[in-house]
């Protein structure tokens, strides 16, 4: 097992390649109750049910971006009201990027914030969801557009989980990993380069994981709260999240930041100056390993609107994260509709 340290709004370990019902033994023996959150299916599959103790009780949720609405919060909190949670007690998320969201912002909304773990289980969930502490859920109006910056006391990565995982979703997790490799850390492109298809990229799961999350631990300790620097672990995120909106979160993503990807790197060679090249290297990685590379032109024009809410922009401006060579993020400031559209070309079907 090895070890990366967040120093944020708190310190915490995350431990990669851990044994999770150990962890888990060790988070019991530090509070008094737990509230496990986990789908329903993860439930299932992992057997949480035999968990379940006078200290230790359950909260079940739906799949995916189905259990971040305002209504499933709202549930979650209602059980730990009834179960009198206490600040002395904490909350566990068991499942991907989209219960480690919700879990964490139940945690940081309860009592004004409780402890909480994370038990990512799923590849995405591990290189990124889990780490940094954005919890929250989503709005009408976007995605995440409702949390708070709250970290976990600790993220536990049990490399076993990803022996059930799907291809399909071990291929959305990778580009989140890509991402990392492009905006900041190229020894992990040359690791994705040494593989040729989602199998062999399992092979080498642990070193990206250890990898993808050491960066991010890296930047968030720098600004947690996403005054600037923390903006590049949003490359490809801008469109994606419309993407993701505009599908109502039918796709990973993953496969929403796979097409994001393309057309921030094409931004980024009109106004930052990319080499052409590395959009061609950015489309080659995600088709190696099974990543969407196009869209239809015609849902531009509802991108366009989705993309207004974004996080990132300031006023009536959009701003996009972008690299000027890999490994090199840089921010585009002054982002026309008809630059978008010229980027959109190369995603364009
Ligand atoms: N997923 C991007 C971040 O945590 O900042």
């Amino acid at each position: 097992m090895r070890t990366i340290k967040v120093s944020a709004d708190r310190n915490y370990e995350i431990q990669v390649g851990c044994d999770w019902k150990a962890a888990l033994h060790t988070v019991i023996s530090s509070h008094e109750r737990l509230l496990i959150i986990a789908p329903s299916f993860v439930v299932e599959r992992f057997h949480l049910r035999e968990l379940i103790s006078v200290n230790v009780h359950l909260f079940e949720t739906p799949e995916g971006e189905e259990q971040k609405s305002i209504d499933i919060w709202r549930q979650a909190l209602s059980s730990a009201g009834s179960l009198n949670l206490t600040r002395s007690d904490a909350v566990v998320a068991i499942g991907g990027g989209a219960t480690t969201d919700l879990a964490g912002f139940v945690a940081a909304s309860w009592l004004r914030g409780i402890s909480w773990y994370a038990i990512p289980t799923t590849l995405a969930g591990a290189v990124d969801a889990s780490i940094g502490g954005k919890t929250g859920i989503n709005s009408e109006f976007g995605k995440n557009l409702i949390g708070s910056f709250y970290s976990p006391a600790g993220v536990f990565i049990d490399l076993t989980f990803l022996d059930s995982l799907p291809d399909r979703d071990f291929s959305a997790g990778l580009a989140e990993v890509i991402k990392t490799g492009f905006i900041g850390d190229l020894t992990i492109l040359d690791l994705l380069e040494q593989c040729t298809d989602v199998k062999d990229a399992r092979l080498h799961a642990t070193e990206l994981i250890f990898k993808s999350a050491e960066f991010k631990a890296s930047i968030v300790s720098q600004d947690f709260t996403e005054s600037k620097l923390r903006e590049i672990l949003n490359y490809g995120h801008t469109l994606g999240h419309a993407i993701e909106k505009r599908e109502n979160y039918a796709l990973r993503h993953g496969e929403a930041v796979a097409l994001g990807l393309i057309f921030a790197a094409e931004l980024s060679v009109q106004h930052l100056g990319l080499a052409p090249s590395v959009v061609n290297h950015t489309i080659s990685l995600l088709q190696r390993f099974d990543l969407p590379t196009s869209y239809p032109a015609s849902a531009l024009k509802d991108l366009l609107e989705l993309m207004k809410g974004d996080k990132k922009n300031r006023g009536s401006h959009l701003r996009f994260v972008g690299i000027s060579a890999p490994s090199t993020p840089g921010w585009m400031e002054s982002v026309t509709p008809d630059d978008i559209h010229v980027a959109y070309e190369r995603i364009a079907q």
